[in-house]
């Protein structure tokens, strides 16, 4: 795998490979990688014929920096996880190389600006835009993939990809879990022992609220959330909300074919993690 720290050097290589006919696959990352990521990977070697992958703890995406500063940065390991999967380049930038100036671009994703990640998260989703559109006129893929765990940013990138007019495939990859069935996170490595346990409520919780919702009711299914969440001192709910899947608005029935996700983000501690589940 070639490590490399400057997008001009990439752009050479795969300017050479693209014209010998080889499709690129991009896996972006801020690192500190798992298994999810690693299934990211997989995922861009089965469709196409060069993966490459980032390592950009991007700054403009936090809104809260404990958060930035907090992060967690385990370069080592995630060279010799990529290595092991078969990553062809791996793109490990400083920050002057992604912002050689200061960025003040504004994005608008109309309303996906202002609900769930975006309303709790102000800004956050200008960073990813900024960041994203960057790395994707880098590396200029044929196919990015995004894990579907932060399912409106995949919508996000989508709709940065149609307003910058890109013409590159958005992969949504399936969440992957952990045994107990907590989505893999970067961010769980932050969290302690009792919190770690505590965490597998959540996916459990969200299943139960889904059966809720298909026997009594969306309403049924949150007060099912609230209630949980409220028992448990270690935790605070952020959001809990049940969406038409296809456009993320929040709905208080479910029409007759009517493709439904319920969403989540909660904090154990102070470690805030997310998660979502088809409702049908
Ligand atoms: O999902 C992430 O890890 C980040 O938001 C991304 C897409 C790599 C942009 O920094």
């Amino acid at each position: 795998m070639l490590v490399l720290n400057k997008i001009t050097e990439i752009k050479a290589i795969l300017a050479q490979e693209k014209l010998k006919g080889k499709t690129i696959g991009f896996v972006p990352t801020m690192g500190a990688l798992h298994q999810g990521h690693i299934s990211l990977i997989d995922y861009s070697k089965q469709q196409t014929d060069i993966t490459v992958c980032s390592i950009f703890v991007n700054p403009t995406q936090f809104n809260n920096q404990t958060d930035l500063v907090h992060y967690p940065r385990t370069p080592e390991a995630d060279i010799k996880l990529l290595e092991t999967a078969g990553c062809d380049i791996l793109y490990m930038p400083e920050i002057s190389d992604v912002y050689p100036e200061s960025d003040n671009r504004k994005f608008d994703f109309g309303y996906l600006d202002h609900i769930l990640e975006g309303a709790t998260r102000p800004g956050h989703f200008n960073g990813v835009g900024q960041v994203v559109s960057i790395l994707l006129e880098g590396v200029q893929p044929n196919k990015a993939f995004f894990g579907s765990k932060d399912y409106q940013q995949v919508m996000v990138v989508r709709s940065l990809v149609k307003q910058l007019s890109l013409s590159i495939e958005i992969v949504s990859c399936p969440i992957l879990r952990e045994p107990d069935g907590l989505a893999m996170s970067s961010r769980n490595t932050r969290l302690t022992a009792e919190e770690r346990q505590i965490s597998a409520h959540i996916p459990k919780w969200m299943q139960e609220a889904n059966q809720l919702i298909i026997e009594k009711g969306i309403e049924a299914g949150k007060q099912f959330i609230n209630e949980k969440v409220s028992k448990v001192p270690e935790m605070k709910l952020d959001y809990y909300e049940v969406c038409d899947a296809e456009t993320l608005e929040s709905i208080s029935d479910i029409k007759a074919n009517q493709k439904v996700v319920s969403l989540i983000a909660v904090f154990v501690g102070n470690i805030r993690l997310i998660d979502n589940w088809m409702v049908n």
